[in-house]
């Protein structure tokens, strides 16, 4: 009889033959197969879990028995008793080779195991955590060798796992005999991206953690993940204490402008509102927050200047520089965020002094640049991020939407809370209009409404219902295509009022009067007109004129209703359901950077590769601006929507517009 035998792991399909006796874990090392393990094979950790198959297996050669391999341990036992253990595994590290078998490694047990994300995504995630924790077994200290302490553990890790050259904090030193002595010459070591060692626990320690936070101007949310499994085990937001210094970003360059020191003030407040987040997520997880040894970064450019402590004046005015626009790992400690001291911090690259490492993360999660369609990504703000491409060519700008998409400047406009106006809709014949705020799930010509917002009352519009609700008046013909309310229309319709010189509509009369005016109207049409004159930079520097897939990321992009964006010409005209929302795609973004390290040399490069539009130089930029004042535009058809959506008895000038200009264009190149 042989004293080899074949093992063949699947679902990688490597084999290899090994002596009689070889632990399987350490022939699926030797094979390449991804296997994990901690505590480096001494039955304590539980990550090396396999399943021996049984069968006849005519594609490789083999009949595989379950006693071909070493019969149940007494360290297997223990493992089971103390951690269970599904029925049929074994631990790889405990079981050795007895003749020929097929191993199947499940996918909970391997490294780079895919991580399970709730809605379908564009991208898969291999899980590559920044931190790997290594359990040893240190040599004890010897008078007639003497060697330091972290030089015994550094053969040890050299050894038992195969790591060189490893970095040291000055901090691991300072903690290291403690922890020895206390581990009784076992410690559990983590190692930052394979060079450095960033912390060491006495004993065994399986778990460690990572956090994803995105830094937006109003609220920072935060997601606190497993970095073994990829598992996302805490979620939470907090608002963005800078408000207070200013509602939106240029008032916060200005309050840094005007006050000696803001920039201190504000980044401490940032810094601190983290602080209370992660305490936050922390208890939600149950997990001590000193746990957490990476963490991620996205946010816009002042955000992320103000995060890293850096005046945000230059970004304030041309030719808005960034003081770094790579990726920056730095400590924790560095920045005041109470994680382990020697946490590490990636913050993902910025793409210009407009386009930060929010649009990275958008990017990131979205994946433009791994696609083969065009797709347009608009992160919708108080100033908007838009970035346009696909794998061959990629480009990014900025334009000023200002605040009327968040409320401001509206005049019942409001955040979105409950009691706004949320949902708008309007019937063309009678002009009637029904609603839904948040914190209702009924329409308000609905019975039980008045009873259902009692508490909250009707009490603005927010950001997607003011959206609806222009658009939904140009739809019902009381706007017309340049955004004129139809005074004519009064003697119809009473909710059409005259205000000073212009009309207003009033959406609803009780405890307060909720109405769009004249110059609402004007607001959106601005705002609209800012963002898509953008996009028409892009389309003509890429040279496109079709847009396959349009993604809207931020907290209001994932509320508006494409639809309504589309109608009035916020977004170019796209067929309907190739537009979507991307959710909280720079969220997402930091979290992938967090648990897949590969993608952040892969967004740096990708960063580094698009051409940026500066949008306040190009001379275009106003002639577009005009024309998109219009609704939906001037001089773009929509054709697309238009044979979606029936266009509004006013709209037949320009469907006979969009023929004349088609004919015209037909004669040209005939
Ligand atoms: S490697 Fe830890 S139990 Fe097998």
């Amino acid at each position: 009889m042989s004293d080899q035998a074949l093992v063949v792991f699947t679902p990688s399909g490597r084999r290899g033959r090994f002596p009689l006796g070889t632990p399987l874990l350490k022939a699926a090392r030797s094979l390449g197969v991804d296997v994990d393990s901690v505590c480096g094979g001494r039955g304590i950790c539980g990550r090396c879990q396999i399943l021996v198959s049984e069968g006849e297996f005519a594609k490789h050669g083999i009949v595989s028995r379950a006693d071909h391999v070493t019969a149940w341990s007494e360290v297997e036992e223990r493992y089971k008793q103390k951690r269970g253990m599904k029925d049929g595994r074994r631990l790889s590290c405990q079981t050795c080779l007895g003749g020929d078998v097929v191993i199947d490694v499940p996918p909970d047990s391997q490294v780079h195991k895919q991580v399970v994300r709730k809605r379908a995504e564009v991208r898969d995630i291999e899980l590559d955590p920044a931190i790997r924790l290594h359990y040893v077994e240190v040599a004890e200290p010897d008078m007639h060798n003497p060697t330091g302490d972290l030089e015994r553990l550094k053969a040890a890790l050299e050894q038992q796992w195969g790591l060189v050259d490893l970095e040291t904090d000055l901090r691991i030193i300072q903690t290291l005999q403690r922890a020895l002595r206390d581990g009784d010459w076992k410690v559990t070591v983590a190692i930052h991206r394979g060079q450095v060692m960033t912390a060491v626990w006495p004993g065994f320690v399986d778990h460690a953690y990572g956090l994803a936070v995105d830094v937006g101007s109003t609220t920072i949310a935060a997601h606190l993940c497993d970095l073994a499994s990829g598992e996302v085990i805490a979620s939470s937001g907090i608002m963005n204490p800078q408000i207070r210094f200013g509602e939106d970003l240029m008032s916060r360059v200005s309050y840094v402008m005007m006050n000696p020191g803001g920039d201190a003030e504000m980044t401490a407040a940032v810094r601190e509102a983290i602080n209370s987040l992660t305490t936050e997520v922390s208890a939600e997880g149950d997990i001590d927050r000193e746990m957490i040894l990476n963490a991620t970064f996205v946010g816009n450019p002042i955000m992320h200047h103000l995060l890293l402590g850096i005046d945000p004046t230059e970004l304030g005015g041309a030719p808005f520089a960034l003081a770094a626009n790579s990726g920056i790992t730095v400590w924790a400690a560095e920045l005041d965020l109470a994680f382990h001291p020697d946490a590490r911090v990636y913050v993902l690259p910025c793409i210009a002094g407009h386009v930060g490492a929010d649009t990275a993360g958008v990017m990131l999660s979205e994946a433009p640049h791994l696609a083969e369609e065009m797709t347009l990504v608009v992160d919708v703000g108080t100033n908007a991020e838009i970035v346009l491409g696909n794998k061959d060519k990629l480009l990014a700008c900025s334009s000023p939407t200002g605040p009327a998409f968040e409320g401001a400047q509206i005049s019942c406009g409001q955040r979105a809370a409950p009691g706004a106006i949320e949902r708008v809709r309007i019937d063309p014949e009678t002009l009637e209009p029904r609603f839904k705020v948040i914190g209702c799930d009924l329409w308000s010509d609905e019975e039980g409404f008045d009873e259902a917002t009692k508490t909250t009352g009707v009490t603005g519009i927010c950001g997607s219902g003011i959206i609806e609700a222009v658009a939904e008046m140009y739809l019902a013909g009381i706007v017309s295509e340049d955004g004129v309310i139809d005074g004519g229309l009064a003697e119809r319709c009473p909710r059409i009022v005259p205000e000073d010189r212009t009309w207003t509509f009033v959406l609803y009369e009780g405890r307060q009067r909720i109405a769009v005016t004249q110059n609402d109207v004007r607001q959106i049409q601005l705002a609209k007109a800012a963002l898509y004159a953008g996009v028409k930079l892009l389309l003509d520097r890429a040279g496109v004129e079709q847009i396959d897939r349009i993604r809207l990321a931020g907290a209001f992009g994932s509320h508006i209703d494409p639809m309504y964006a589309m109608v009035l010409g916020l977004i170019p005209d796209c067929d309907l359901d190739a537009v979507g929302s991307a959710g909280n795609a720079a969220g997402t973004g930091a979290a992938i950077a967090l648990l897949d390290t590969s993608t952040r040399a892969e967004i740096e490069a990708t960063v580094r590769d698009i051409e940026k539009i500066e949008t306040a130089v190009e001379p275009k930029f106003q002639e577009y601006f005009v024309d998109a004042m219009a609704i939906p535009n001037k001089s773009d058809p929509f054709t697309r929507l238009f044979s979606a959506v029936p266009r509004p008895a006013g709209g037949e000038a320009a469907a006979q517009r969009d023929a004349g200009r088609s004919r015209r264009r037909r004669r040209r190149t005939s």
